[in-house]
């Protein structure tokens, strides 16, 4: 999809007002997430306003339950979405994944994360399983999201 640029200034001001995390805020690592359905995947290059911090190949993952909300446009307790980015190399015009930049993920608990639509967003840096980074979700990753509430805060859409 396009990246507007009302999108990109909300995400901007939001990530640059990134702080703490509160510990139960937490959303643990999405262990085996190779294995759900891929979404879709994007590049963004260097010189799109949103390559620090998303520049990159990003494959979009989602698992059975969150597959069925995006079906049904309700997502269900557990539904997980992950955003796999990854560096990547050019050469003799081929482009190609490279080591693991970080992944993004979200999930869906509408008790636990009321404030931010029902999602629990969280980050984990290069291979980094056990400790997402610190930051306030609710601003950083929820700001920019929120401009999908048509779509319960999903931007990606499954294509055929
Ligand atoms: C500047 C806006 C912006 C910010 C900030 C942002 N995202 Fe996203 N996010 C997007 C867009 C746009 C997509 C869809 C990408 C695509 O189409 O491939 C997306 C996709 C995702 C997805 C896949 C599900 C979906 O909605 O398509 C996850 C998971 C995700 N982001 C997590 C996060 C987390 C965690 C953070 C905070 C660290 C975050 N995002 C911050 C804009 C943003």
């Amino acid at each position: 999809m396009r990246i507007n640029s009302r999108i990109v200034t909300i995400g901007l001001s939001a990530l640059i007002s990134a702080c703490v995390t509160t510990q139960d805020s937490i959303v643990g690592y999405p262990e085996g997430f190779r294995t759900w359905q891929h979404v879709k995947t994007m590049l963004i290059q260097p010189g799109h306003p949103l390559e620090e911090p998303f520049g990159g190949i990003h494959h979009v993952y989602a698992n059975p339950k969150a597959i069925s909300g995006m079906d049904s446009g309700e997502y269900e307790s557990g539904s997980t979405f992950v955003f796999d980015l990854l560096n990547y190399t050019e050469d003799s015009q081929t482009i190609t994944e490279g080591a693991r930049k970080r992944i993004d993920m979200m999930l869906y608990d509408s008790s636990r994360y009321a404030a931010s639509g029902g999602w629990g967003f969280a980050t984990y840096m290069d291979e980094n399983k056990t400790l997402p980074i610190a930051q306030d979700v609710q601003r950083a990753c929820f700001q920019c999201h929120q401009s999908a509430e048509p779509t319960s805060f999903v931007f990606s859409k499954l294509r055929d």
